[in-house]
């Protein structure tokens, strides 16, 4: 039994322990069995990585090759569970959309490797053998490009994630030929590298490909950015899966198509739910025009106290409470429960209406209400609530925005028209709990907010359900 086939067994493993974690992470009473069995598949890829480079039959590593392997585990491993320590779960698509950009950075550095250790040494010299060789050629441009792609493309997710430069989309003139273009310049750079392996070509299409992914990422508008993030997602599978075939590691080619594929559909699933061109999100913002200024004169709006809203509630036969991202901020969670509780308590029937993007990562709200121990038989999906507003005594909008906008539904020129949104403004009366009248992540004004049913109780949404419980 040598090494190498002791690997390729362990891969085998760790590739079914991907698969199950995957499966596991579907739904929410198998999630936390499903993280182990993708630490453990982890695990394994290591272990048996580590063996094949130190036992395998590429006895080449020098004792200083060795050292700075285990150097970089050790510096890479400590950082990352400093990070994920730390973050918290409103920094989680930041964090992730960081992450991408490492994949695909490690894409371009092992294309880049490829070439070195195959095209520059010249046919006569390398181990490929000279059928092999044009493939070899394709596998370099093509990993690199996808690897670039992401390199940037999650670089500038991260910047709008994380707030650093404005989440409006960027609108250069003809950004689609812009877009297109570069694919066919690429598909030519690629023929060409293919025929002769000159390295001025890599070095044309690793800068085609860093253009590319900037141009691509930030030409989408913030609302569309949860499915850019799962998009940049499926995108590292990919740009993994070519640095597999370049290093002719299975494993990774395995885990690559998983991870390409399963961000692919999630995408797609997104665009679905957001009432989105799932080819438009994908080609940067495709067929999408420049929006007319806002010059729109919205009147004015209501405030009310924490006592007052108090006294609703005390009055209401039904209430719905739909979260947002400012509940997550806030960590609000917790005395909303309290409140849920208490209210359920005195009859009134109380249920949440949760909005596939509510927050910022998929299933945001539904972790933090169930952290909360809020029963899941009161949580539901939009669908499921959205014809029940008006029935519906009081809404409660703790930290949402975007999600109950009734632009998306009225105002074809708003950014996020056509996404479906919860139409709370149905019910009699509406409190919405924020801090300012400032806009949300789509960065667009809320015509909810001066309707005559709505009121605002501004303030931390923490400190104001504490307020209300206390006046109850
Ligand atoms: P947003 O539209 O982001 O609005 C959140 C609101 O919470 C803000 O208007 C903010 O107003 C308020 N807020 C912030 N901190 C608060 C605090 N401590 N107390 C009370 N209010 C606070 O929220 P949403 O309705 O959940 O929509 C989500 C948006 O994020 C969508 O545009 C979606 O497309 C995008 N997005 C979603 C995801 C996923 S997958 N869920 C991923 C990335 C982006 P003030 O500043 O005035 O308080």
């Amino acid at each position: 039994m040598t090494v190498e086939s002791v690997a390729i067994a362990a891969y085998l493993v760790a590739a079914l322990l991907f698969i199950m974690s995957l499966a596991g992470l579907s739904k929410h009473e198998t999630a936390k069995q499903g993280i182990w069995f993708g630490i453990g598949g982890m695990a394994i890829a290591l272990v048996a990585t580590i063996a094949l480079a130190l036992w395998g039959p590429h006895d080449g590593m020098s004792s200083l090759a060795v050292t700075l392997m285990f150097v970089a585990i050790l510096i890479g491993a400590a950082i990352g569970l400093w990070r994920a320590r730390v973050v918290q779960m409103t920094g989680m698509p930041e964090l992730i959309a960081l992450l991408h950009s490492f994949v695909g950075l490690a894409a371009v550095l092992v294309a880049w490797s490829g070439y070195y250790t195959v095209e520059a040494l010249g046919d006569a010299q390398t181990e490929v053998s000279t059928d092999l060789l044009g493939i070899h050629h394709g596998e370099v441009v093509v990993g690199l490009f996808i690897g670039g792609v992401t390199f940037t493309g999650s670089i500038v997710a991260y910047l709008k994630l994380s707030a650093k430069i404005k989440s409006a989309p960027m609108m250069l003139p003809g950004k689609n030929a812009l877009n297109i273009g570069a694919l066919v310049v690429f598909v030519v750079l690629t023929v060409l590298f293919v025929m002769n392996p000159n390295v001025w070509i890599l070095v044309a299409a690793t800068v085609l490909a860093l253009l590319l992914g900037w141009h691509l990422v930030a030409s989408i508008g913030g609302g569309d950015m949860p499915v850019v993030v799962s998009m940049l997602n499926s995108y590292s599978g990919w740009a993994a899966a070519a640095s597999g075939f370049l290093l002719g590691n299975n494993l990774l080619i395995v885990t690559g198509a998983l991870v390409g594929s399963s961000g692919a559909y999630l995408s797609y699933i997104m665009c679905e739910a957001m009432n989105r061109s799932f080819i438009s999100v994908i080609a940067g913002g495709f067929g999408i025009e420049v929006a007319p200024s806002e010059d729109t004169e919205y009147g004015e709006h209501h405030e009310i106290t924490a006592e007052d809203t108090a006294a609703l509630l005390a009055d209401a036969k039904s209430v719905i409470i739909t979260p947002g991202y400012g509940m997550a901020v806030a960590q609000a969670q917790y005395p909303v429960a309290e409140l849920t509780r208490e209210l359920r308590e005195r009859g009134v029937e109380v249920r949440f209406g949760i909005h596939p993007v509510a927050g910022r990562l998929p299933g945001h709200m539904n972790v933090l209400l169930a952290e909360a121990k809020v029963p899941y038989d009161i949580v539901l999906e939009m669908d499921e609530i959205n014809d029940d507003f008006p029935s519906t005594d009081v809404v409660l909008v703790i930290g949402a925005n975007d999600t109950v906008n009734p632009a998306a539904e009225e105002d074809p020129a708003s950014p996020i028209a056509g996404m479906p949104v919860l139409r709370v403004w149905e019910a009699k009366d509406v409190i919405v709990f924020k801090r300012s009248m400032a806009v949300g992540y789509a960065g667009v004004q809320n015509p909810l907010f001066f309707r005559d049913n709505t009121s605002m109780l501004f303030g931390d949404a923490k400190d104001r359900v504490e307020d209300i419980l206390k006046a109850l």
